[in-house]
């Protein structure tokens, strides 16, 4: 099977990599040998083991008959979506890492792709190379998935355990995460949650079947988070992670959002550190499944993207199956969460007038957790705080 790779950057060099280092063993898994064609990228690398191969024209791959697949490492949804659009209409499977692309046009891409008889697999855009969307769309299939909770952003997630590890605020580990190249230069998508929220659609797409515009979800990021938070988190044996869930309860009310939680040290999730992912699965019968490895970078996305071309080329790749959803099915203000809050400019009887029966923290003056509320409930209560000069600090839903 002959191959090309779009986009030549950090996943496109580690797939080109994989695909060279790994040739014997995909070989005999496959059943076939899997040979890189082109490598298409604006720049040019004369200095590259792969420089003979690349080109600079897409339309050479679209017109290449002996081009079977197409693997789009390009990222974005412009170029992207161009590209991965006409190789579909080609009739060519094309596998990618692109996140954003699979979030925002997977629906259409799917189905040119089973119009034409060829394949969209998209494993490597969420959780890097842990695999998780294939154990999801046939392993776990035949349970109702009631829970997809995870830590989806490897960026934040080292920026968190920093601030638990060494009491750092959250810009002096930004700008560690930066030094060491895990953030980019502008960090925005992961620490304000995008980058989480168009993994969570995705995630959410295959638990439901149905695909909801990541503009559509709540999404809040971490920048807001205190070391005093930290510090209150730690001494009632929490940790403070960034998730993205999805949830069905059981009256039937879905949930898609992107928030900080508290996370009690016997949840699953919270002792996943570094730029490490993890995410937690809960069918109705198989129960709790958790899936964990290294979400970001050459090698692991690498490791997902030739999944991808493996099934492909041994005949074993499914479709995954959803449609297109404009808004998440229940509204967010009916989301119920227990919340650690912190209020100032109001006393202690105030804040029982407002908030009912709280749970006093001793990390702070003011620091208290709620009972379990509404969205709407907590919303009001905070306005009414503000009426009387009051105003919320800080406040973080508790896991549950
Ligand atoms: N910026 C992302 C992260 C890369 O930090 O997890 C992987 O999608």
């Amino acid at each position: 099977m002959k191959v090309a790779i779009l986009g030549f950057g950090t996943v496109g060099s580690g797939t080109a990599e994989m695909l060279t280092k790994n040739r014997a063993l995909l070989k005999a898994h496959a059943g076939e040998e899997v040979e890189i064609k082109y490598i298409v990228d604006i720049r040019s690398f004369p200095d590259s083991p792969f420089a003979d191969r690349i080109i600079n024209d897409f339309s050479v791959v679209e017109k290449d008959d002996e081009i079977s697949l197409v693997i789009e490492v390009i990222g974005g949804a412009k170029i992207a979506y161009d590209f991965t659009k006409r190789a579909l209409l080609a009739g060519k499977s094309v596998v990618t890492s692109n996140k954003e692309l699979v979030a925002t046009h997977g629906v259409e891409l799917l189905s040119i792709a089973k119009e034409k008889g060829c394949y969209y697999l998209f494993e490597a855009a969420v959780g890097g190379g842990i695999p998780v969307l294939s154990p999801i769309a046939n392993d776990l299939s035949h349970n109702e998935i009631l829970e997809v909770s995870g830590i989806l952003n490897g960026t934040t997630n080292y920026i968190l355990t920093r601030m638990f590890s060494s009491g750092a605020s959250f810009e002096a580990a930004l700008a560690e995460a930066q030094a060491k190249g895990y953030a980019e230069a502008d960090p925005t998508a992961d620490v304000e949650g995008h980058d989480a929220a168009r993994k969570i659609a995705i995630l959410g797409a295959l638990a439901s079947g149905k695909l909801v515009s990541a503009d559509a979800i709540h999404t809040e990021g971490i920048r807001a988070i205190r070391a005093e938070d930290v510090k209150a988190a730690e001494k009632i044996g929490c940790s403070i992670k960034l998730l993205g869930r999805y949830l069905r309860t059981e009256s039937g009310d879905m949930f898609l959002l992107v928030a900080p939680f508290l996370l009690p040290a016997d949840s699953p999730l919270s002792g996943i550190s570094d730029v490490y992912n993890g995410v937690l699965v809960r069918g109705n019968f198989v129960g709790d499944v958790m899936f964990y490895g290294r979400g970001a970078g050459s090698e692991p996305t690498a490791s997902a993207v030739v999944a991808d071309v493996d099934k492909i080329a041994r005949k074993a790749a499914y479709r995954p199956a959803f449609t297109a959803a404009e808004d998440v099915p229940t509204e967010f203000s009916y989301f119920r969460a227990r919340r650690y809050v912190v209020v100032e400019g109001a006393d202690a009887a105030a804040i029982e007038i407002i908030f009912g029966e709280t749970e006093p923290l001793a990390s702070e003056e003011n620091a208290f957790l709620t009972a379990e509320m509404s969205e709407k409930g907590f919303s009001e209560r905070a306005k009414r705080l503000e009426a009387c000069g009051g105003k919320i600090v800080s406040h973080i839903r508790l896991y549950r």
